[in-house]
């Protein structure tokens, strides 16, 4: 992804792992609610990103088994750097997987939980729909797809911080930006899914669907 985000450029340290601002400030609320849902067996992390996040969360949820997957080749180096420092038994080595692919979920079949942290905003619509389609065809019965990010609401942002933002990617793919949480709500419920929204602070959501 080329894009031009707020934490385009975070640092790098010398054994690999990549800080990014956001998911430092987001980690923990996001914990909290992962704690809360009381979760246990598979987890697949779609898009983890610098790995922060597996690393933190894997930690703190040993009743987890916890596995990291992103897009970019590139990532899965600061995944696996964050993993060896994190040094946990429950956090498998990252894997390649392009979540908007459609046909991945055959190989991920029977998932107790899949969460994803701002990824939906950054791909087109058709490419979003896959996303939750495959994601919830993974889940055993009564699994949590457990969905981060900012959305919009009655087809508007809710804040002019968010507003700035969606317009920015917008100006560099006209394909991409916020989804509308009715549009994503509608996708889950026809891939057999029952969403609850859960508030996040600065404006984002959690949405905890459940299969079956
Ligand atoms: C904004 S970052 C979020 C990373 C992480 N979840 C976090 O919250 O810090 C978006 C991530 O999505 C990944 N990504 C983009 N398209 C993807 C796709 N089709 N499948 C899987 N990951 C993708 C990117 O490589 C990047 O790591």
């Amino acid at each position: 992804m080329s894009l031009r985000l707020p934490d385009s450029g975070a640092p790098q340290l010398p054994d690999g792992r990549r800080l990014a601002p956001s998911a430092e400030r987001n980690a923990e609320p996001i914990l909290a609610l992962l704690q809360a849902e009381g979760l246990s067996g598979r987890l697949l992390e779609l898009a983890s990103g610098t790995g922060q996040h597996a690393a933190r969360f894997a930690a703190a949820l040993p009743r987890l088994d916890w596995q990291p997957s992103d897009l970019e080749p590139a990532n899965l180096v600061s995944i696996e750097a964050w993993r060896a420092q994190a040094g946990v038994a429950n956090l498998r080595p990252p894997v390649l997987l392009d979540a908007a692919r459609p046909g991945w979920s055959a190989d991920w079949q029977g998932l107790d939980a899949i969460l994803l942290v701002n990824l939906l905003h950054l791909i087109p619509a058709p490419a979003a729909a896959t996303v939750l389609a495959e994601a919830a065809h993974a889940l055993a019965p009564g699994g949590k797809l457990l969905l981060y990010g900012p959305f919009l609401r009655d087809g508007r942002p809710t804040s002019e911080g968010d507003a700035a933002f969606d317009a920015s990617l917008r100006a560099q793919d006209a394909a991409i930006g916020y989804k509308d949480l009715a549009w994503v709500t509608g996708h889950l419920a026809e891939a057999g899914l029952t969403a609850q929204v859960v508030e996040m602070p600065a404006n984002n959501l959690m949405l905890v669907a459940r299969s079956g």
